[in-house]
């Protein structure tokens, strides 16, 4: 006869259960510990957890620590995975660029691409190297190519003429002092939405601005590689008591979330096609090419990188680099003198970049924040060497931006920021920073990215003194890339909350600039799209 159990078991108990059996596993484990497959030095490992316990809040940070005892390529063990991590200028470019069709791939984690991604696909940043990814790739780098990045000059200077005009207004003309975080935030998903979709969101307070602003940050979240550790022990996928709010019951939520404002996206769009509505994007020239080589998933894949991609970066970008000018009046009036030598008091031009202090600027900003300290992870395709150790194929590998980018031997004086080294003959030819990664699966949007920031910088600075609020207990707040990140564990990094005033050096001048260049903006862009079309 069947016993039964005299009480039955509960949550509790099959907790406990399991870590009886993750000790027991930890034992067997450490036994059989044989120092792994890659043979470079790196921190010693605990059983099971292997060096997750130490890598603390920030890992790119210990990482960079680590690489002053281990040098520049180590290894460290994160659960059940071996990760090579690359932390100097001169080893990104001998693994990611002069092995670059090894260092090509993108490696699978448990959360993000069994649970986040089951339905709408992965991003093209998260795809692992095959003939899909090779066709998303290309798709997505020829839209955004320099050539046709200068035609979406018109759609940059029109979303960041609405940022000048509501800093304007919601400020009430420069008095109040705001976190202006959500409007770059918009500034930074309206450009990927009129590229992607030829479609924009109005307001900042916009309910599904903010719905895709929420869900992507999350999403973020679950890509990053150190803020999920049930990726890397796969025993705690079953113990959702014990991982972060529950990993796989948040993850399935903010699937759906994420499937149902893509949908509405692509929905609106095909009505707008079939009705003969739409304005060229990239979206609408694959839906409409006959030609088009790319299924379902793979056009669903292109959107999703394109609304997710430029959202966090970008505008974690921006709010730092606010947040510091607000600091540095000094830098504000330097890139303002650099305007008017150019333009002799004239609104900056934005079809080319000639003011070569912003883009120095924008840089300088890039590298000295370094928003994605770990930039995405790749995975090697095939056996590779570093100084005559082997690589296996199929090793993730990390490139830490925020090691390079602190390196004394590749930037003099780096914990200085000082736009003027990206002016000196000597970086004329190397790759000036790493927040765009490296190799083969570079940034796919980094044209389009400077030239954002490029825009936005002139028309901000050339407006307004950025001020630090002159409310009592905001004046001062922490812009400190080591000590005022908000997220350390996600993907890319904002800064702590902080409020900061915009005020414009000539009321009149702006107002009248908001009023002419809406009208001019609006026949450009229309006089633009009409010969894409
Ligand atoms: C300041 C803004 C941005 C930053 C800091 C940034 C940073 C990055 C980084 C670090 C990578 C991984 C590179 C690597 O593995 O070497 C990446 C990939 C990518 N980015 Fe950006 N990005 C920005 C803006 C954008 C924008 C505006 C778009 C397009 C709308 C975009 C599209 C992509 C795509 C499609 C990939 C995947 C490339 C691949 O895996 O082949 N990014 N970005």
């Amino acid at each position: 006869m069947q016993q039964s159990l005299p009480y039955p078991l509960s949550s509790l108990d099959t907790n406990v259960l399991l870590v009886l059996v993750t000790v027991g596993v930890v034992l067997i484990v450490s036994s059989l510990n044989t120092g792994g497959k890659i043979k470079l030095p790196g921190p010693r490992p605990w059983p099971v957890v292997g060096n997750l316990l130490q890598i603390g809040e920030d890992a790119a940070i210990t990482y960079a620590e680590w690489a002053k005892v281990y040098g520049p390529v180590f290894k460290v063990v994160l659960g059940e995975r071996e990760v090579v991590v690359v932390n100097s200028a001169a080893a990104a470019k001998e693994l990611f660029i002069d092995q670059g069709s090894t260092y090509i791939s993108r490696p699978m984690f448990h959360t993000f691409h069994k649970v986040v991604s089951s339905t709408a696909g992965f991003t093209i940043g998260t795809s692992p190297w095959d003939e899909s990814c090779k066709r998303k790739r290309k798709a997505a780098a020829t839209a955004l190519n320099r050539v046709y990045v200068q035609t979406y000059v018109p759609i940059i200077d029109s979303e960041t003429l609405s940022l000048i005009e509501e800093l304007y207004k919601d400020t009430d003309k420069g008095r109040l002092a705001i976190n202006p975080f959500a409007y770059l935030q918009r500034l930074a998903l309206n450009v990927s939405l009129v590229v992607n979709y030829g479609s924009r969101l109005d307001k900042v307070g916009d309910g599904l601005l903010k719905e895709i602003v929420e869900v992507e940050t999350e999403v973020a979240q679950f890509r990053s590689v150190s803020g999920t550790p049930s990726d890397y022990i796969p025993l705690l996928r079953y113990l959702p008591s014990l991982t972060r709010g529950g990993t796989k019951e948040k993850a399935v939520e903010i699937r759906k979330r994420r499937d149902r404002y893509m949908n509405l996206l692509l929905d609106d769009l095909k009505e707008r096609v079939k009705k003969g509505t739409d304005i060229a994007c990239i979206t609408g020239n694959i839906l409409k090419d006959p030609e088009a080589k790319l299924n379902d998933m793979e056009l669903s894949s292109i959107c999703l990188s394109m609304v997710s991609a430029g959202l966090d970066t970008l505008a974690n970008t921006l709010i730092w680099s606010m947040g510091f000018l607000a600091k540095h009046p000094e830098i504000q009036e330097k890139a303002y003198r650099a305007m008017y030598d150019v333009y002799k008091g004239d609104i900056p031009d934005s079809s080319e970049e000639k003011v070569d202090y912003i883009t120095a600027l924008h840089k300088e900003c890039s590298r000295y924040f370094s928003i994605i300290k770990l930039s995405l992870p790749r995975a090697t395709l095939g056996d590779s060497q570093y100084r005559g150790v082997h690589i296996p194929d199929g090793t993730t590998v990390f490139l830490n931006a925020y090691a390079i980018h602190n390196d004394e031997e590749r930037y003099e004086d780096a914990k200085a920021f000082r736009p003027e080294r990206y002016l000196e003959k000597k970086e004329e030819n190397l790759q000036a920073h790493y927040s765009f990664g490296a190799g083969r699966r570079m940034c796919a949007g980094v044209h389009l990215a400077n030239r954002e920031m490029y825009i936005a910088f002139c028309k901000i600075i050339y407006f307004f003194k950025i001020l630090p609020s002159d409310v009592k207990g905001e004046e001062d707040f922490d812009i400190c890339p080591e000590t005022a990140c908000a997220n350390p564990r996600g993907l890319s990094h904002a800064p702590k909350d902080f409020k900061i005033r915009f005020v414009p050096r000539d009321r009149s001048t702006i107002e009248e600039w908001i009023a002419s260049e809406k009208n001019r903006a609006e026949l450009q862009m229309a006089a633009e799209i009409k010969a894409r079309i």
